[in-house]
């Protein structure tokens, strides 16, 4: 069909969802699987990138707080709360305010980009700038929850997984069948959890439909090498990188993210802040997709695993890229020479073209 509804539409049998459920949606999900033509060339594998920067507020969380946004109103919620490094706020936010729901966001005092603060404010939030990192804001965050009326909507709610799980669906469904690999950014460790429910689940028949899925793939999960507690198995206290979206020292799905890794023969490892940014700066030059810091760490992480010489050649690889550029453009700007100013006069402009 032409039309998309939205993600919960679309996957409603698969979804916790009733016939009274009041949907909350901004048509969300069917993001664009990209072939990653220089990726593919570098590693000899047939690489895609899942552009979720492509969803309406320009990150995957809209595919988790289209159902957390939903529940809490099917449940009679008045507000949601959340913590986050940006993005899950500007998704909260705008679901909220589509919902007509009260959105109170916790973010680390001068640590999240300025898109996505803007995208908060816009929409209305009640945000709150926490001297803390995002550790003490998810804490603060949950106490508030249980102690309040107000609605947890951050990744430890089952229904955000249960949302994002239908990117696995829609690789399925695109590809066919599931890739041999799949590759992410890991910060809280609720997207890998979700791809690999998803995977899991698209391995099994429903509603007398045959499953979609024979398998499933290896998990790679990439954390920032300043961010990396479930790479060094201990919590990190002071998390550092210019990947602002995973900054975080003490992942609330760290059990699940170890489960995906080992139940599907897959890897966590982490990734300097120098190959993420040389990840961003070849996915805007070369694939012209232009993603987010922290969005670059799948596919840092996918060329350091090759460069090291353990990717088989010839597997099919999809790399999720899950924020969209526009909303830290700063790393964009500071790594290009300032721009020229000439005069309205084109023999100027070509001879500073050099045409
Ligand atoms: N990429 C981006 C662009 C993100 O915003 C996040 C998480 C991740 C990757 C990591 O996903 O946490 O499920 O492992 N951002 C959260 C937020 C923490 O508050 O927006 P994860």
């Amino acid at each position: 069909s032409p039309f998309w509804p939205g993600l919960i539409e679309a996957y409603r049998s698969r979804l916790p969802v009733s016939d009274s459920t009041p949907v909350v949606t901004l048509r969300e999900g069917a993001t664009p699987l990209v072939p990653a033509t220089e990726l593919s060339r570098r590693t000899g594998c047939d690489v895609h990138l899942k552009v979720e920067g492509a969803n309406p507020t320009g990150s995957f969380k809209d595919r988790g707080m289209t159902m957390a946004i939903t529940k809490a109103v099917e449940e009679g919620a008045q507000a949601v709360i959340c913590a986050s490094t940006g993005n899950t706020s500007a998704s909260a936010a705008a679901y909220a305010a589509r919902a007509g729901l009260v959105c109170a966001v916790l973010v680390p005092q001068g640590k999240i980009a300025t898109g996505k603060l803007a995208q908060a404010l816009v929409h209305g939030a009640k945000l709150l700038q926490v001297q803390g990192n995002f550790d003490d804001c998810l804490a603060l965050a949950s106490k508030l929850a249980i102690d309040y009326p107000v609605s947890l909507v951050n990744s430890v709610n089952q229904y955000r997984i249960e949302g994002q799980k239908t990117a696995s669906f829609e690789i399925v469904d695109v590809l066919g069948d599931a890739p041999d690999i799949h590759c992410l950014p890991v910060g809280n460790a609720g997207n890998i959890t979700a791809y690999w429910q998803g995977y899991r689940e698209y391995c099994h028949s429903h509603d007398g439909a045959p499953a979609p899925a024979t398998r499933t793939p290896r998990m790679w999960g990439f954390q920032a090498a300043g961010a990396a507690p479930i790479v060094t198995g201990a919590v990190v206290e002071h998390p550092t990188t210019i990947a602002t979206a995973i900054r975080i020292g003490n992942p609330a799905s760290w059990t699940k993210a170890l489960a995906a890794r080992d139940d599907s023969g897959g890897r966590i490892d982490a990734v300097t802040d120098r190959a993420i940014l040389a990840a961003y700066r070849l996915l805007a030059r070369t694939e012209a997709v232009f993603v987010e810091p922290a969005s670059a760490a799948s596919v840092a992480g996918l060329l350091q695993v090759a460069e090291a010489g353990e990717l088989e050649p010839g597997q099919r690889v999809v790399c999720t890229v899950t924020g969209n550029g526009l909303k830290d453009p700063e790393w964009a700007i500071s790594g290009a020479p300032a721009p020229v100013t000439i005069p309205v006069d084109a023999a100027a402009a070509a001879a500073e073209l050099g045409l």
